[in-house]
């Protein structure tokens, strides 16, 4: 088989296309032949060193996965189903991965293995940030940051389902159609206008009431001057780069609540839960309801120029590396 493999820490260049042995399959574990990966934000901090998680070198980098089961030493994983898997958080940009059935969803016959890889785990983030942190109810208004990017655009898509009414960020003009054809009721473009004032604006003086916020820095510290009495402003990430500092009293005399979401500790706190929501991801894909916006389909040949696309605010929705043949 053939993985990307970095010998080192360092932006997505670092990283060899190069053959490697095929992993020992375990018991209870099965061979999946990979046919789409995602590009995750994730993805590049694991490959720079600096995510949460510090592999040890060599590692293959590809937290999220779709393919087909070739070899299986676990029954519900058969040879020939299709499935998707995030895997062990890496591993997965690599001609072939090995999973457990614990991470690894069987896929509805409808879905293709482009959605089915872009779907897990920024979905299954909206989803328990929405759902299980904020609690968001139909009705509430919900300002999505980021709304063109990963995470971003399943939150705006997410939201809707629930029946919240959307406001969605971003950076630029082209950003701006994105996070409108995703469904946003109102989108701000906040290279250009001051969302505090806006969204005050949109609400009436209300504010928002649940804020989703992989961006942190600025962002975060002007979204606690535009959450709604009672509102929740859920951490996703920090893509700007700069960690913000919830200041406590402020959040006691605006009566709102900051909420830490770390989605992959679900699965080892509750992972009946994310079975439970990737069912309903899969019900609401569907219906028509939710599909990831696959923007970029990618050789994986070419996997550390996407990575970096996505590290430099160069892309929007998903991009998906496919294999080189398929691209
Ligand atoms: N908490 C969890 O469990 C969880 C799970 C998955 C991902 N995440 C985190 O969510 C964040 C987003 O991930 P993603 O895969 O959605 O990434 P993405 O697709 O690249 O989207 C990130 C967006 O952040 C915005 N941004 C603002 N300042 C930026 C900067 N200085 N550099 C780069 N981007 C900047 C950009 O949108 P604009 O140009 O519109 O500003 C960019 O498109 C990451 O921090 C990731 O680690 C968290």
């Amino acid at each position: 088989m053939h993985a990307w493999r970095g010998h080192s820490f360092g932006p997505p260049e670092v990283l060899r296309w190069e053959e490697v042995p095929d992993p020992e399959l375990g018991d209870g574990q099965a061979r999946i032949q990979v046919k789409a990966a995602a590009v995750n934000f994730p993805d590049v901090l694991y490959t720079a060193g600096t995510y949460q998680v510090k592999p040890t070198p060599p590692f293959v980098p590809g937290a999220e996965i779709a393919g087909v089961v070739i070899e299986s030493r676990a029954a519900e994983l058969p040879v020939g189903a299709r499935v998707a898997s995030t895997l062990d958080g890496s591993g997965g940009y690599a001609t072939h991965a090995v999973s457990f059935p614990f991470n690894t969803y069987r896929l509805p016959d409808a879905m293709s293995f482009e959605d089915a890889a872009a779907m897990t785990i920024t979905y299954q983030t909206g989803w328990f940030a929405l759902h299980r942190r904020a609690r968001i109810q139909p009705g509430e208004w919900l300002l999505v940051h980021a709304g063109a990017g990963g995470v971003g655009s399943a939150a705006i898509q997410l939201g809707k389902a629930a029946g919240a009414k959307v406001i969605a960020t971003c950076g630029g003009e082209k950003k701006v159609q994105v996070c409108t054809s995703l469904g946003a009721d109102h989108v701000i473009d906040y290279t250009k206008e001051d969302f505090v004032k806006v969204v005050k604006g949109l609400t009436q003086g209300h504010g928002a009431d649940v804020v989703f916020d992989p961006v942190g820095g600025d962002v975060f510290d002007k979204s606690t001057k535009c959450i709604a009495f009672e509102g929740r402003i859920l951490v996703i990430g920090f893509t700007s780069g700069r960690f913000p500092e919830a200041r406590a009293n402020h959040v006691l005399v605006k009566n709102y609540g900051v909420l830490g979401l770390h989605w992959g500790m679900y699965n080892l706190v509750d992972h009946d839960a994310i079975v439970a929501a990737q069912r309903e991801l899969y019900r609401l894909y569907g219906e028509g309801k939710i599909k990831p916006l696959v923007s970029e389909r990618v050789p994986m040949r070419e996997a550390p120029a996407a990575m970096a696309r996505v590290a430099s605010r160069g892309s929007v929705g998903k991009v998906v590396l496919l294999p080189d043949a398929a691209a």
